[in-house]
């Protein structure tokens, strides 16, 4: 397998090659919170589908009649090892994946939107467990570069692109504050569920231009409150009991932080409710979902008696290096 970094000349290979060796000697340590992961990824190593399909609402890797009976047992165990599944579904030689997500529905009001990925480098900011990278494939990108800090996730992808042979996908297990290392790198990015959970959201986005080509185009999915106003909420606590909530914009807000670091070309191209249908608790995500996130007695107010969020879409064009407009 290539290594994606050959096609990158602007970034910082040393300072990339040093976080991934600091990572694999932390994560061949043998702790428990490490084995949980690993041991179902290394588990499933002597598995290759023959069969994919990354076009339909399911990702599809493998078909059951690829594998014996015990192999079909160990996929189980292995995916179930990767409870809570949030973004899917999938189908995995033949199991079953119902994620709490219906993450096609995000899919397909993106695609409206979508540059033509053919042949780009492409990065998808806190990636999770890369159901969106997948269905990037029928369009042919050169590379798609995952970011995802968290371990559950990293090793899902990684099991899941393992047995896909997917060669273009690629994960790196960091965060967006590592965008830096990757300047001027990406043609496309995308940057879905991740800035409501940003304490500083204006300079995530001026630090991701930086990370993008002149004429990158930037994809944008956002938690928003109702509202024509530009303005942004800021919940005391929590927001639908999410902690890790920080600024909600609405759609012109966001627009306006697009605007105001940089990007151009700004267009918003979608804005829906959430629902329960979309959102919800499966037997592969058994615990609180979207429908208890809000006030029973009233579902325009989250818990906290915030307004409901809506979701928005965002569309960018970085017109250039930072420092110029
Ligand atoms: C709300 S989910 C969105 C997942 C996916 N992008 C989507 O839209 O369905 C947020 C994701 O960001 C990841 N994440 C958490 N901290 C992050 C960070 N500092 N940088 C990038 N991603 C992060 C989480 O692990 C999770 O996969």
């Amino acid at each position: 397998m290539r290594d994606y970094l050959d096609l990158l000349k602007t970034a910082d290979k040393d300072a990339i090659r040093a976080s991934r060796a600091e990572t694999a000697i932390r994560l061949a340590q043998p702790k428990k919170g490490f084995l949980r992961f690993r041991e179902p990824y290394q588990a499933l190593r002597h598995l290759h589908a023959q069969f994919t399909d990354f076009s339909q609402e399911a990702v599809t890797i493998g078909r059951p009649a690829e594998l014996g009976e015990a192999d079909r047992r160990l996929v189980h165990e292995a995916m179930r090892a990767f409870m809570p599944w949030r973004k899917g579904p999938f189908k995995v030689f033949g199991v079953e994946i119902e994620a709490e997500w219906q993450s096609w529905r995000k899919w397909n009001r993106l695609l409206p939107a979508l540059p033509d990925l053919a042949g780009k480098i492409v990065a998808d900011i806190g990636c999770n467990n890369g159901y969106y990278m997948f269905r990037m494939l029928p369009q042919k990108p050169r590379c798609v570069i995952g970011l995802e800090p968290f371990l559950q996730h990293y090793y899902c992808f990684k099991t899941l692109r393992r047995m896909a042979g997917a060669d273009e996908l690629f994960i790196e297990l960091m965060g967006v504050e590592d965008i830096p290392l990757f300047p001027s790198c990406f043609e496309v990015v995308f940057l879905l569920g991740i800035i409501y959970h940003r304490i500083s959201p204006v300079e995530m986005l001026r630090e991701i231009r930086a990370a993008m080509q002149p004429g990158g185009i930037l994809l944008i999915e956002s938690q928003a409150i109702p509202g024509a106003a530009p303005v942004a909420l800021f919940p005391e606590e929590r927001y639908a009991k999410v902690p890790g909530t920080y600024f909600v914009p609405t759609a012109s807000c966001l627009r306006n932080w697009l605007l105001r670091t940089g990007f151009t070309e700004v267009e918003i191209f979608c804005s829906h409710p959430m629902s329960s249908e979309e959102q919800r608790k499966t037997d592969w995500m058994t615990f609180e979902s979207y429908e208890d996130f809000l006030d029973q007695n009233n579902p325009a107010l989250t818990v906290e008696g915030y307004p409901a969020p809506l979701r928005v879409f965002l569309k960018a064009v970085n017109p250039g290096a930072v420092g110029q407009k």
